[in-house]
């Protein structure tokens, strides 16, 4: 099984058994994988306030994905059915080359809003004059930060006119190497704010890290053949990439279409995925709402996709630690950076976009997901055999009907038949 091809034909017992093998996962974690109450109540009321229960989703793989020549198993937590399908079929339509992908160094932006300075001009000399000391007070809070081979990068101050009058507003770059960074830059500004005021003047108000994390981007690249996909396929993808280009309303779901794919893989390595969510549509309107993928063809007349946007996660801290099965996730994934784990969501995204463009400019969308809707009804109607549920599937295929009573209807007929 090369990149665990034919990984979806197994099922879930059998699947867990292979990776058990392939990743040495120990019996805890095998056990952890198993039991869907890996979360104990314990941790989750450590976690957030007021807990009754946990929530589970389901956790799966993507398989054939390869990245910079690595190949990848890449976790996908979501609720919604075939979008671990879709990324699995495109990731394969782009071998044996697979992906290309870079990252920018885990540089965030932290702000500081300042109000109430009458001489802004002046505001901003003084703290141009003390900008070395204010460094040097911010780095006592960067210690740690420092440890990991990370700092404070560099320190700017703007003005702003708002409906409140002038806004002095003081930036810190910070890179926060393995960390999504929330934790690392806020605790810096909160602790430099006061020798701030104390130098300048004014009233410190927010004092919060930008999901909009332009320092931070990730990109990748990668050739669906058009002996692959069919010339209708690239052509296909360009009209539907030229929609989303010219209309907002078509963009947005586009956009959605290729966060389906980066939320997924954020919440299985437990990141947060609102930040994500934030940065990736903040930036997507930096020019006026525009999608975060790219498609052209080349001279060959093969189709070249490729993505850019802001990631804002990590590998360290937060939910990552507390929660058993991220950590057993990044485990599967195999990343050694908070960069390298951009780099593998930035592959996905695009490879869930692409999936969907080209199902959506020819066979349409719904075929796939009615398959998998009719197996669910299946299920629900008692068929409990895999040939019974592959069965009542076919049947309530053939005759695009979805009902649970002609489900248990079609399931009577296939155990009389037998
Ligand atoms: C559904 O979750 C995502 C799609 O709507 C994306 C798209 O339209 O490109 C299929």
């Amino acid at each position: 099984m090369t990149n665990l091809s034919g990984f979806y034909k197994l099922n879930a017992e059998e699947r867990l058994n292979l990776i058990k093998k392939k990743y040495s996962l120990s019996k805890e974690e095998v056990e952890i994988l198993k039991n869907t109450g890996a979360l104990s109540i314990s941790t989750a009321d450590r976690m957030i306030e007021n807990v009754v229960s946990t929530f589970h989703l389901p956790f799966a793989l993507a398989n054939n994905f390869v990245i910079n020549g690595k190949e990848y198993l890449i976790p996908m937590v979501l609720e919604e059915p075939s979008v671990v399908a879709a990324a699995c079929k495109a990731a394969k339509l782009s071998l044996p080359a697979g992906f290309t992908s870079d990252a920018d160094e885990p540089v965030m932006i932290g702000q500081i809003q300042i109000m109430g300075i009458k001489d802004t001009e002046n505001a901003k000399k003084m703290f141009e004059e003390k900008k070395a000391e204010i460094l040097q007070i911010a780095k006592t809070y960067a210690v740690q930060i420092e440890k990991f081979g990370g700092g404070i990068k560099a320190l700017n101050a703007r003005v702003l006119e708002s409906i409140r009058g002038k806004i002095f507003l003081v930036e810190f770059d910070v890179d926060v190497r393995d960390a999504m960074g929330a934790n690392t830059i806020n605790t810096i500004l909160e602790g430099v704010a006061p020798s701030i005021i104390q130098f300048i003047g004014g009233t410190i108000r927010l004092r919060i890290l930008s999901n909009l994390a332009v320092k931070r981007k990730v990109r990748a690249k990668v050739i669906w053949k058009k002996e692959l996909i069919g010339e209708d396929g690239v052509e296909g993808v360009l009209d539907g990439y030229a929609l989303a280009a010219s209309d907002i309303f078509r963009c947005s779901t586009h956009n959605k279409g290729i966060m389906n794919g980066i939320d997924a893989v954020g919440i299985a390595t437990g990141n947060d995925w609102r930040a994500v969510e934030a940065g990736a549509h903040s930036y997507a309107s930096l020019n006026g709402y525009k999608p975060l993928t790219h498609y052209e063809k080349n001279k060959e007349g093969d189709l070249v996709g490729s993505i850019e946007l802001p990631l804002p996660v990590g590998t360290i801290g937060g939910a990552i630690n507390t929660n058993p099965l991220s950590k057993i996730a990044l485990k599967i994934l195999g990343v050694k950076s908070a960069r390298e784990l951009a780099m593998a969501m930035a592959c996905v995204g695009l490879a869930n976009n692409f999936a969907a463009l080209l199902a959506l400019s020819t066979t349409g969308i719904q075929k796939g997901h009615m398959k998998l809707h009719a197996k669910n009804i299946a299920v629900l109607a008692g068929a409990s055999t895999p040939e019974e549920i592959d069965s009542v599937t076919e049947v309530l295929g053939e005759n695009k009907n979805f009902s649970l009573d002609f489900a248990k209807q079609t399931l009577e007929k296939v155990r009389g038949s037998k």
